[in-house]
């Protein structure tokens, strides 16, 4: 399986970086192959609405995001990583999922194969996890749009401070899990 992870912390040592990294090294030793992008480190520009990409067969905005569409093209498997801020992904996370929106043809139907497998982490500094259902819902409801099926999540809470997770093997074993375990790992 290729998979490619998408990591929306802006931190260095994130949380959800980590837990992210923990997952696909998991996958890897599996024998699956891996790609891990930053969204900060990228060039992607919010959606600026122009709807270019239902005139033509493609986003006309030419930043990075290009490369982001290439590797979910060829990727069987997506996990989106994203700290929770204010409730919500964060910014950096969110610009790549808007622009997504170049994925959907003018019918809004997907350019891209349906069927492939969604995972989502997410980390907060408060302990409800209902704050991290909210935000994995939205992230599963928004990769629908490209025939995503929404295949496991995890909801970390109770992490303040970048590499906090270090100290939480119970997070990093369910990290390994996540995209390992099941009848289809
Ligand atoms: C701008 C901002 C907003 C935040 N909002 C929330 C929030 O709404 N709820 C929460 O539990 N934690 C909130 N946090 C804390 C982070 O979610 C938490 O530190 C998380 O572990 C960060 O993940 P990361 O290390 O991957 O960046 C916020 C942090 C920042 C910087």
């Amino acid at each position: 399986m290729r998979i490619v992870g998408i990591a929306g912390s802006p931190r260095k040592g994130g949380n959800s970086t980590t837990l992210l990294e923990t997952a696909l090294e998991a996958a890897q030793e599996q024998g699956h192959t891996t790609k891990c992008l930053v969204a900060r480190r990228l060039k992607v520009q919010p959606c600026i609405a122009c709807e270019g990409c239902k005139r033509g067969p493609k986003c006309v905005v030419d930043d990075e995001m290009h490369d982001v569409y290439a590797a979910i093209a060829h990727a069987d498997i997506l996990v989106v990583a994203t700290p929770i801020y204010y409730y919500a992904a964060s910014g950096w996370l969110k610009a790549v999922v808007d622009r997504t929106y170049g994925l959907l043809d003018r019918e809004s139907k997907p350019r891209i194969a349906p069927g492939k497998r969604l995972y989502v982490i997410t980390t907060q500094e408060e302990s409800d996890p209902a704050d991290g259902a909210v935000v994995v819902r939205q992230l599963e409801r928004a990769f629908a749009w490209l025939g995503m099926e929404p295949a496991g999540s995890m909801i970390a809470t109770d992490l303040d401070e970048a590499q906090a997770v270090l100290e939480r093997p119970d997070l990093l074993q369910a990290a390994r899990d996540l995209l390992t375990s099941g009848p289809s790992g």
